[in-house]
């Protein structure tokens, strides 16, 4: 390593966040419109190797031990098992994740835990199938509960899942969630709800807040705060029932973790993005392709993270949401 990925304020980036598509097969309302959006253009998106090409210098130049793929959903993207091969065979070797909606992991699940996936995270949001079908704009529940399975069989564990709650939408669900997650095993985090949605319909005066959603679940269970260490996670986790189980809750709008932020992104286009709420990118795809050495790229990369922000300001006046929403960002 030459240098590991630094922001002037003295955070160090080692987790690496790879999307790896931005179109999806689902349509969560709070995500994106029915129609889906304007998606990048076969010669825009990083080809395989490319995408190999940059992990493996974020891995052996610039200090990343954690690689997650994201979309959004990365399971649709045809080479996504050869990519996770390509980077389980990097030296040294990182710890690789994948964030998805679930849908086809039952089949796939197998395939991906040979080609050197450690782990995976579920979006799942509801339990209830018409509610699924209103939420996601498509009436596949039981395809992301049977990829949940197939996962957790395949060995891609712990598996955890996300859980974003909408007011009038799913709030009543918080406990009927975690149960299903601790009858299952899987780690449930829940989600505040974040200002990424395309349609730019975020409302602050409606989010639920992690206060409400443990509220709501200190009713049903008891909670006692894991004495576990935090790092730089963004879940904050409480025991149940006194423990092993946990539950997360996410709060990145009420319950800032940007202090400790490990992160750095790269888009399915090739650009570096040093925060989600970033409103500038660094076009690593140009100089890859005009011929840049892994130095090259490396520097780069070094600069696009030197200029990080220090929080992401959602409670600013001045507060401007990100052009590039949350789907092709990889959240
Ligand atoms: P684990 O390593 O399994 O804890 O993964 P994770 O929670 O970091 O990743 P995941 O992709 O499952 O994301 C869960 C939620 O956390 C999503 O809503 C992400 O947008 C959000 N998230 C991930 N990284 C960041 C971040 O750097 N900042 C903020 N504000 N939210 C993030
Ligand atoms: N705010 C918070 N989380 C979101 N997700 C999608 N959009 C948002 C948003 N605006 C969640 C998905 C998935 C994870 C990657 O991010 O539901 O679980
Ligand atoms: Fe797809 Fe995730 Fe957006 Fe839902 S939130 S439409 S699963 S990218």
């Amino acid at each position: 390593t030459d240098g590991v990925l630094v922001d002037r304020y003295g955070r160090v980036a080692r987790d690496l966040r790879v999307s790896l598509t931005d179109k999806c097969n689902l349509r969560c309302t709070y995500c994106m419109p029915a129609e889906g959006l304007p998606w990048l253009a076969g010669p825009q998106l990083l080809t395989d190797d490319e995408i190999v090409r940059l992990v493996r210098v974020a891995v052996q130049h610039l200090g990343i031990t954690e690689v997650r793929f994201t979309g959004g959903e990365p399971l649709i993207r045809p080479g996504v098992v050869g990519i996770v091969a390509a980077v389980a065979a990097l030296e040294p070797r990182p710890r690789i994740s994948v964030t998805t909606n679930g849908i086809g992991l039952a089949r796939l699940a197998p395939t991906l835990r040979a080609a050197g996936l450690d782990r995976v995270n579920v979006s799942l949001d509801t339990l209830d199938r018409e509610r699924f079908a209103a939420l996601t704009r498509r009436d596949r529940l039981a395809d992301v509960l049977a990829g949940l399975a197939g996962a957790a069989e395949a060995g891609l564990t712990p598996v955890k899942i996300n859980s974003v709650l909408m007011r009038g939408v799913n709030d009543d669900e918080a406990p009927a969630l975690l149960r299903f997650a601790l009858d299952h095993g899987y780690q449930l985090r829940f989600i505040e709800q974040m200002p990424l949605d395309a349609q730019h319909g975020w409302d602050r005066a409606t989010m639920v807040t992690a206060d409400e959603i443990l509220a709501a679940l200190a009713r049903e269970f008891d909670l006692t705060p894991d004495p576990a260490a935090r790092g730089a996670a963004p879940a904050e986790t409480w025991l149940v029932g006194g423990g092993p189980a946990t539950v997360g809750v996410i709060g990145s709008v009420t319950r800032p973790f940007c202090g400790d932020c490990d992160r750095t992104r790269l888009t399915a286009d090739g650009q570096v993005r040093a925060c989600l709420f970033a409103t500038d990118e660094s076009d690593l795809r140009a100089a890859l392709r005009a011929g840049a050495d892994d130095a090259d790229l490396a520097a780069r990369w070094r600069t696009a993270m030197w200029g990080k922000r220090a929080g992401h300001g959602i409670d600013d006046p001045t507060f401007l949401q990100p052009a590039r929403p949350m789907s092709a960002i990889g959240g």
